[in-house]
């Protein structure tokens, strides 16, 4: 069924304001680095009511989005509709330092049910998979113009099982017929792995991987990860919610290893079983908090 509404259930919500320390009385100045449809940002804006927030969200129609959804709050935002690896740059161009800084990594169930834009599996969309139209490279153009090497080192990568068969068949494949939605490949899918359990497993690490790739996802957590400690005042926190390993072990090593922050969570925070019962796409969160020394 289409989302009517365009939505998006922030995701350990109570537990983002608590470990950004977000008070009614704040003088604070918070970034939201993946705004969204401005979940988390609102209810920052909402429960702290002299706090500033800046906000980036690199697809366009979510930042169309939540820009309306925060006009109430324009006196104390501005929003830009930009890759998050840009953040330090303007920040430090606007001359400020933040005192919390929230990275809400994947994408929203609004870019996967509404967007059309061939993220999820169960859906007929052309397959295309960018979060933002001026990157160069669709998904269906990385499974055309990749050689079979390329296509093995992306499914390697993105940990997809058995990912040699598949580039195989997908090289196979293309030169019979293009593929144009999510459902050709899909059905690609459906051939290779037969037994419907371990189809239900791999979709949606086939679609998963192509997404990292085309936006480059994991490059760019790394580029966020080394610069926005460097906006961060003493004190300030640095929250990142991740939603699968290959994120996750990336923020987890780079608290381990880096000398600028504190890590304040030994054990990253997840749902509590309300929340997964409420929200089940919030199960694979995991949360890490860093403080700035
Ligand atoms: C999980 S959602 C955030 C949801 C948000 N916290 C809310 O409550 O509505 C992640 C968002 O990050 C955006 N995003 C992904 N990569 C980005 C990047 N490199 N720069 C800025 N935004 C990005 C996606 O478009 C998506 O809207």
């Amino acid at each position: 069924m289409e989302t009517k509404t365009p939505y998006h259930e922030p995701v350990l919500l109570k537990e983002v304001l608590k470990w950004l320390k977000v008070e009614e009385k704040n003088r604070k100045v918070y970034l939201d680095a993946t705004v969204g449809l401005g979940g988390h940002s609102l209810a920052i804006l909402e429960n702290s009511d002299t706090s500033f927030l800046y906000g980036f969200e690199w697809n366009e129609d979510s930042y169309e989005l939540a820009l309306k959804r925060l006009e109430k709050y324009k006196e104390r935002i501005k929003l830009y509709n930009q890759n998050f690896i840009f953040a330090k740059e303007i920040l430090q161009q606007e001359k400020v330092l933040v005192d919390g800084i929230l990275l809400d990594l994947g994408l929203s169930s609004f870019l996967l049910e509404g967007s059309k834009r061939g993220f999820s599996y169960q859906k007929d969309e052309p397959l295309d998979m960018r979060i933002n139209l001026e990157l160069n490279l669709t998904a269906k153009d990385l499974l055309h113009r990749s050689s079979y090497e390329e296509l093995v080192t992306i499914f390697k990568k993105g940990e997809v099982p058995k990912a040699e068969s598949l580039a195989k068949k997908i090289v196979e494949k293309r030169k019979k017929k293009n593929f144009e939605t999510t459902f050709d490949l899909v059905t690609l899918i459906k051939e290779l792995y037969p037994s419907p359990k371990r189809i239900n497993q791999i979709l949606p690490i086939v679609f998963q991987s192509l997404r990292i790739e085309v936006n480059k996802e994991l490059e760019n957590l790394k580029k966020a990860l080394e610069d926005l400690p460097e906006i961060l005042k003493p004190g300030g926190r640095l929250v990142v919610i991740s939603f699968h390993s290959l994120e996750d072990r990336l923020v987890k090593e780079f608290f381990k290893r880096d000398g600028r922050l504190k890590v304040l969570t030994k054990k990253p925070i997840v749902p509590d079983l309300t929340e997964i019962k409420h929200n089940p796409r919030s199960r694979s969160a995991k949360m890490r908090v860093g403080e700035r020394i």
